[in-house]
């Protein structure tokens, strides 16, 4: 049998195509006759469309041209609800709304063309902001302009204030993020009536995007097939917006009888695709006078943007995450996402808890420093324990320490000894230094009974050679997935990484294996697939063909001579939900997730007081993940997720103006380049989780959790300024030091 792969660096599935250049992402494709596609967006955020001009000058008979009235099926994009028009019809409910598609030869001509068509609409009152959504100035979704709302309950908040000594209250809010994936999102797609509709593209979900596909053309399922191409990066926004650009190439080649290519550059890309949500989260925290929680009332509220899509589901995340890894015996949490005019909010790594984790974690600094504890002296105070309950009245019966996780990050961040220093040291001059941290949790897979719904599914097969296939809708977008399928599979099956092909994502070829979202690959799917490999070797042991103890030659006989007896060796593997565990929809209580991964984070800062430029100068990120499966990659994941968070913390500003991203090029829009980012230090406490492949859990959205409230606690400690809100730009946090010396 071959030494363990599992917890080695093994050399990445995809990593030489990647680094040669060979990898294919979809503008690297071609197709004979194939054609371009562009977009024209509403100009306005909400109107009634009266007409479409088509400009003088641009040989329109040359052009394929599709609106609403072209779609065969649905005019959908199919995600929870179909509210989202895949082309706008008779209203425009934001500005980047497509309303027309166009097709050409000619690259060129294409983008004249687009600049000659005209909407003509007549505007209609919008809504930008949550204050004016909640206070209903228009409705515009429904009768409330709300998508969604939850209330969690837990013991009795409203008795217990009496047991109070203090109360503080706390307002924060967070900003919109953009992604910024390497790979803009495009989609080839080839149909015509009475054939079939495929697509081939940068996505994360095969079957979200087969699921609008099926509903937009009104086809059986088994003549729509999306093909996922190597994916430069998703982070989220390759979530639900595939569905949107599939949707739209599909429609063009339908018309046109031709293949049709649909890229968009950076700055559509920015400007059209979904953001993190921005957030607004309200706190009111009673304590005791020895430092416990005694009640935690929390108000959370998330921008959904024009449509629906998942903003259920990243407000469920956002809420579960909102109490943290705190035992308080009375918690509220009432949340909601509400309707604006700007284009709709989706998935981000991390999916609502970076909003709602923010929010905590700088407040319980704030009622800290109103106790008189030190912050990590009230966090220890009320950690949470192994037989405690969370605020959804989960159980947590993993082993969880976080006071270890603490201690460890605060001493290898050299914690204490700074905290005393930059006291003296800032007292100096313009540069002030600060350190600061963040504890908080982060739950792996659907939320509740999210996973049984789904019920994913595995295929793993063998051939006569002894090569080992994995067949699963999970796709590979830099996170790691070939290379950690292709290691559990492995050792599942006594077998060297090399021996293991994993297969590209293809619904005419792969199960549904449930998206790749929500940190789930892993710890979810992963399982499947090593329960499909280990029934490989059960299934040639049984038919006497292999031994216990084997190695690759004495595999790939067995392989051999039990295709030549019984045909295909195969193993298909469907998720079944643990009995233990339940959770309940309507009153939001119950086993919210399976495992979670515990982290404690701390950022050290400088703030030049003359600019209000705060740096971050160190970082220690702490976590306990289950097993680690391939170190490498493990904190290549904390590291992009941390750089992720100091941008979402420090840089990244979307303005807004009249529901549009005004600054929807790179130049404007900041991100944390190599020149921002220290050195990051990352640290891995292993407890094996009993239901994960091998003891691993989830890791891949952790890191956002954490950074930015790291990061706005180290700026408070640097400057006494009262941070309540990221991202802290200079110009924001030049105000706060105005009000700190005023
Ligand atoms: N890492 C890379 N390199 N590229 C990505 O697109 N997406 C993140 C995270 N890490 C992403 C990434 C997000 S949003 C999620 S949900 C998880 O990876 C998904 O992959 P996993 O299930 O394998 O953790
Ligand atoms: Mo990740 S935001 O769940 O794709």
């Amino acid at each position: 049998m071959k030494d363990p792969q599992i917890g080695k660096a093994v050399p990445r599935k995809e990593g030489r195509e990647k680094v040669t250049g060979s990898a294919r992402y979809v503008d690297d494709l071609t197709f004979k006759g194939m054609i371009h596609g562009v977009t024209v967006r509403s100009s306005i955020a909400r109107g009634r469309i009266l007409g479409i001009q088509f400009g003088e000058g641009i040989p329109w008979d040359e052009f394929t041209i599709v609106t609403a009235k072209d779609i065969p099926g649905k005019n959908c994009v199919a995600l929870l609800i179909e509210d989202q028009p895949c082309l706008a019809d008779q209203f425009v409910n934001h500005p980047e709304e497509a309303v027309v598609l166009l097709a050409h030869a000619d690259k060129y001509l294409l983008e004249e063309a687009r600049r000659a068509v005209r909407i003509e609409t007549q505007p209609l009152p919008p809504v930008f902001t949550i204050e004016d959504s909640l206070a209903r100035k228009q409705v515009i979704w429904v009768e409330d302009n709300i998508f969604k709302a939850y209330q969690v309950e837990k013991g009795n908040v409203d008795t217990a204030w009496e047991a109070a000594e203090f109360i503080v209250e706390g307002e924060y809010e967070t900003g919109a993020q953009e992604q910024l994936y390497i790979e803009p999102q495009g989609m080839i797609a080839q149909a015509g009536p009475g054939s079939r509709v495929t697509v081939w593209g940068s996505l994360q979900c095969p079957y979200y995007v087969h699921k609008a596909l099926v509903r937009l053309f009104d086809l059986p399922k088994e003549q729509v097939r999306v093909v996922q191409t190597e994916t430069g990066g998703g982070f989220g926004g390759k979530e639900e917006y595939p569905s949107m650009i599939a949707g739209h190439a599909a429609l063009l080649a339908w018309k046109s009888g031709k293949p049709v290519k649909i890229v968009y550059d950076r700055a559509e890309d920015m400007a059209a695709t979904t953001k993190r949500h921005p957030s607004r989260t309200r706190h009111r925290t009673g304590i005791s006078r020895d430092g416990k929680l005694v009640a935690m009332e929390i108000d959370f509220t998330l921008d959904g943007g024009a449509y629906e899509t998942l903003s259920p589901v990243v407000l469920s995340r956002g809420t579960i995450h909102a109490a943290g890894p705190y035992s308080c015996p009375n918690v509220r949490i009432r949340s909601r996402v509400v309707a604006t005019n700007a284009p709709p909010h989706g998935a981000f790594r991390g999916f609502g808890a970076p909003q709602s984790v923010f929010a905590l974690e700088r407040h319980l600094d704030r009622v800290a420093a109103a106790v008189g504890l030190t912050p990590e002296e009230l966090r220890r105070r009320n950690f949470i324990h192994e037989g405690e309950t969370l605020a959804v009245s989960q159980v947590v019966r993993e082993k969880v320490q976080m006071d270890k996780l603490l201690d460890r990050a605060l001493e290898l961040s050299g914690y204490h000894e700074k905290r005393k220093r930059f006291a003296t040291e800032n007292a100096r001059g313009p540069i002030k230094l600060g350190i600061g941290f963040a504890s908080f949790l982060h739950g792996a897979g659907f939320t509740g009974s999210g996973e049984e719904y789904l019920a994913s599914e595995a295929l793993v097969t063998a051939t006569r050679e002894g090569k080992v296939h994995v067949l699963a809708g999970s796709t590979e977008m830099g996170q790691g997935t070939n290379t950690i399928f292709a290691q559990i599979a492995a050792d599942a099956l006594g077998l060297d990484c090399q021996q293991i092909e994993i297969l590209q994502p293809d619904t005419a070829l792969v199960p549904n294996s449930g998206p790749t979202v929500a940190s789930r690959t892993t710890m979810i799917v992963g399982k499947l697939v090593e329960s499909a490999a280990l029934s490989i070797s059960k299934t040639l042991q049984n038919a006497g063909l292999l031994k216990a103890e084997y190695g690759s030659k004495e595999f790939q006989d067995a392989c051999c001579r039990y295709i030549e007896k019984f045909g295909a060796l195969q193993s298909l593997v469907k998720y079944q939900h643990p009995q233990d565990l339940h959770w309940d929809d309507g009153t939001y209580q119950g086993d919210a997730y399976g495992a979670y991964a515990w982290a404690v984070y701390v950022a050290e800062v400088s703030v030049d007081t003359r600019t209000a430029e705060a740096r971050v100068e160190d970082f220690v990120a702490v976590q306990e993940v289950g097993k680690v499966i391939h170190p490498v990659l493990a904190a290549g994941q904390i590291e992009g997720g941390v750089a992720q968070g100091i941008g979402f913390a420090l840089y990244e500003n979307i303005v807004w103006q009249e529901g549009r991203m005004a600054n929807g090029q790179m130049t404007n829009y900041i991100m944390p380049t190599s020149m921002d980012v220290p050195n990051i230090r990352v640290y891995f406490e292993e407890i094996p989780y009993a239901r994960g492949p091998a003891g691993a859990k989830g890791i891949g959205e952790l890191p956002l959790d954490g950074t930015a409230p790291a990061i706005a606690n180290a700026i408070a400690h640097a400057t006494g300024a009262d941070v309540r809100a990221v991202p802290m730009t200079p110009e924001k946090l030049m105000e706060l030091l105005e009000s700190v010396h005023a």
